[in-house]
């Protein structure tokens, strides 16, 4: 069999793809390593998709890296994603900056450490001019914490009589959550073989089509993201209406 052309993105392939990153703590448990072990190559499997994400036709991608809840790991835990946050951005902004990334850190910036925030605003500002790829990490987020930050926006602005509460609309909502001005994903993959959404862009993935892909984070690869395109690929969209063959038959 010829090998995958994965530089050839396929016309329809997924302008926006969001990944639910699971499976680093059981990648090192299997290893009979410490949970922790597992983050560090789940930093080179996301360097791995961020690379090969644009060649498959991918403009926005998505990662869900800390969520509100992750805060109940244990603190040792925790202070090792921060570390690779930080070391991440240390080590690879300036050539994603270069290659055109424009980066965005969706979630709540208060309950940040101050050197995380720091880091985090660093990232946005010297990438804002960029505009060839977008690259979204979901960190301090939760999907329930983001609708209700975005319920306070709205309710803040009608109180101050600078909004007219009648004029809200599903696009009033979408413009006040942290993904405000991106496209909704059209595929969510998650890995590790859960299948589940854990809090993770609620509302943006109403019509999303969902991959579940039983591999370990860390062992994510372009061929696995190529897979999942695949996949997505042979889905039928129907966004709540019905199937165009159905609609040219009904007459
Ligand atoms: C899921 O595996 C992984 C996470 C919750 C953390 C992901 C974080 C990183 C890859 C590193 C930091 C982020 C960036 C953007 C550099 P799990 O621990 O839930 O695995 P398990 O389900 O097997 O326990």
């Amino acid at each position: 069999m010829a090998p995958v052309d994965q530089k050839q993105p396929a016309p329809d392939a997924p302008l926006h793809v969001a990944i639910v990153m699971d499976g680093n703590g059981r990648w090192a448990k299997r290893r009979g390593l410490p949970r922790q072990v597992g983050h560090p190559k789940g930093v080179d499997a996301i360097r791995r998709v961020v690379e090969a994400a644009p060649d498959q036709g991918v403009r926005w991608l998505t990662l869900y890296a800390f969520s509100t809840e992750n805060w109940r790991r244990p603190a040792g835990e925790v202070a090792e994603v921060m570390r690779l946050l930080k070391l991440y951005v240390n080590s690879d902004l300036d050539k994603l900056a270069r290659e055109g990334v424009r980066v965005r850190i969706l979630g709540r910036r208060d309950g940040l450490p101050p050197d995380i925030a720091e880091i985090v605003e660093r990232a946005e500002r010297q990438t804002a001019h960029n505009d060839r790829f977008f690259l979204q990490v979901a960190f301090n987020y939760g999907g329930r914490a983001d609708l209700v930050d975005a319920a306070r926006a709205l309710a803040k602005e009608a109180a101050e009589g600078r909004l007219d509460p009648e004029t809200i609309d599903e696009d009033a909502v979408s413009r006040r959550l942290s993904t405000g001005g991106t496209p909704d994903p059209d595929l969510v993959i998650r890995t590790s073989g859960e299948q589940r959404l854990s809090n993770f862009l609620l509302w943006e993935t109403a019509y999303s089509e969902f991959v579940f892909q039983d591999v370990l984070w860390p062992d994510y690869n372009a061929a696995y993201l190529h897979a999942a395109i695949e996949e997505f690929q042979k889905r039928e969209r129907r966004y709540g209406g019905a199937v165009a063959d159905d609609v040219l038959a009904a007459g």
